[in-house]
């Protein structure tokens, strides 16, 4: 099956010359493509075709007045959750703090019961409106963490609904397991028994039925220590699992040395990082992964974007969806934050939520950037500039989301 996008105004190819990531001043580089056409052969990219060239294909897909990107890819979400806490957004705007809320007794493990009150059923269907959400902002990979079921059963409850959808959903769903969220009621004055229930029980059952490829965990004063999470990341990294992070949010406390020790594959949040740790982990191969939507939700400081690209560190942007501290599933939201807050360039911007963003997944081989032989997946925006994906706050430019070759959502409306 032969597919050709064509008439396109540019193919914002986000090209990396094989490297597969781009790093401090390659963010700026999206190498676009003028007068070409995309040929797809079964769901892959196969070659580039000037305009001018006319070939014989099964199916055309017409990108007029419309520039092409790489499939969206949101490499940070918790879009499987019940319930909703609301109650502790207007607690907020009366002053109290997320972290407050959560001492009390709300923040996660409310969500928590609300997970573990809800079926396997009930939580497909909670979540199947969202992954389409995404779908109509051109995502067509989306990372979905554990961790709100915070027991055996209901941590592979999640993973098993997550699972559901990475078989059944047209674009690609990246589990992950994140049973190191916080310590749920039961084991909060006994960490060592939550802790050997992830080690002995977890980590293996969801190796040995393939239910997650990555593991992530929060360290922070209010949940995981240096400790506990390097405890963890020994097991998980000898059973073959990728490693993430949720670090520095609130307190530095030695996230990034732990990172760099496991040399894992991203290091989420970072608004409180240091000088000294944004040296260290811009030398490194590990993705940071900054989330403003956290900053706006909580009306909290923003990660330094600026100094982290600035000293060369391979950043990438994501929403962080969820119902306490980001509850905005909206990645083209995100990207007029990064622009507005983070004070990034719009070209970093693209690189943010395209290639860097599957590197922190691990699968930049095989998506996140317009190349011959990657998958065929394409954000395509009504717009004359790149700039006018910034600029229209709240209104949703995408013509076309296509997955491994097929259109799976369109809006004919946009000219
Ligand atoms: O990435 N910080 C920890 N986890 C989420 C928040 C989860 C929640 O509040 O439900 C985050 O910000
Ligand atoms: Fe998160």
């Amino acid at each position: 099956m032969l597919t050709l996008i064509k008439n396109a105004t540019q193919i914002i190819t986000v090209d990396t010359k094989g490297k597969n990531y781009k790093r401090g001043n390659e963010m700026k580089n999206l190498f676009p493509l003028f007068d070409h056409s995309i040929l797809i052969e079964n769901g892959v990219i196969k070659d580039f075709i000037p305009n001018s060239k006319k070939i014989n294909v099964d199916e055309e897909i017409d990108a007029s007045n419309c520039i092409v990107l790489p499939g969206l890819v949101e490499c940070h979400t918790h879009s499987a959750f019940a319930g909703s806490r609301s109650n502790e957004f207007l607690m907020r705007l009366k002053g109290a703090s997320y972290e407050e809320i959560a001492a009390a007794g709300g923040g996660i493990v409310s969500t928590m019961k609300a997970v573990r009150n809800s079926s396997f059923d009930d939580l497909l269907k909670l979540l199947n409106p969202k992954i389409n959400h995404f779908i109509s902002q051109g995502v067509t990979t989306l990372e979905i963490k554990s961790g709100y079921g915070l027991s055996f059963y209901d941590e592979i409850k999640l993973l098993q609904v997550i699972n559901y959808f990475k078989k059944n959903s047209r674009i690609n769903i990246i589990p992950t397991f994140l049973g190191a969220h916080t310590y749920p009621p039961e084991y909060k004055n006994d960490h060592k028994s939550y802790i050997d229930l992830i080690i002995n029980q977890l980590l293996p059952y969801i190796k040995e039925n393939n239910l997650a490829d990555s593991i992530d965990a929060f360290l922070e004063s209010s949940a995981f220590s240096y400790d506990e999470v390097d405890q963890i990341f020994n097991v998980a990294k000898k059973l073959g699992f990728n490693l993430r992070l949720h670090t520095d949010q609130f307190n530095s406390i030695g996230g990034i040395d732990l990172a760099i020790k496991h040399k894992i594959n991203s290091v989420d949040h970072l608004e409180v990082i240091n000088e000294n740790d944004i040296e260290k982990i811009s030398k490194s191969k590990i993705a940071t992964v900054l989330l403003p939507g956290v900053s706006f939700f909580l009306d909290y400081q923003y990660a330094p974007a600026r100094k982290l690209i600035d000293k060369n560190s391979i950043v990438a942007l994501s929403t962080d969806y969820n119902p306490g501290s980001s509850h905005i599933p909206n990645i083209h939201l995100i990207m007029q934050l990064a622009a507005l807050k983070l004070k990034m360039e719009i070209e970093e911007i693209i690189s943010a939520v395209t290639i860097n963003s599957s590197y922190a997944l691990g699968i930049s081989d095989k998506t996140g950037s317009i190349e011959i032989g990657k998958e065929a997946s394409f954000s395509i925006f009504s717009a004359k500039d790149i700039s006018e994906i910034i600029y229209n706050i709240g209104y949703n430019l995408i013509k076309y989301t296509i997955s491994k070759g097929k259109i799976i959502y369109s809006n004919s409306e946009l000219k």
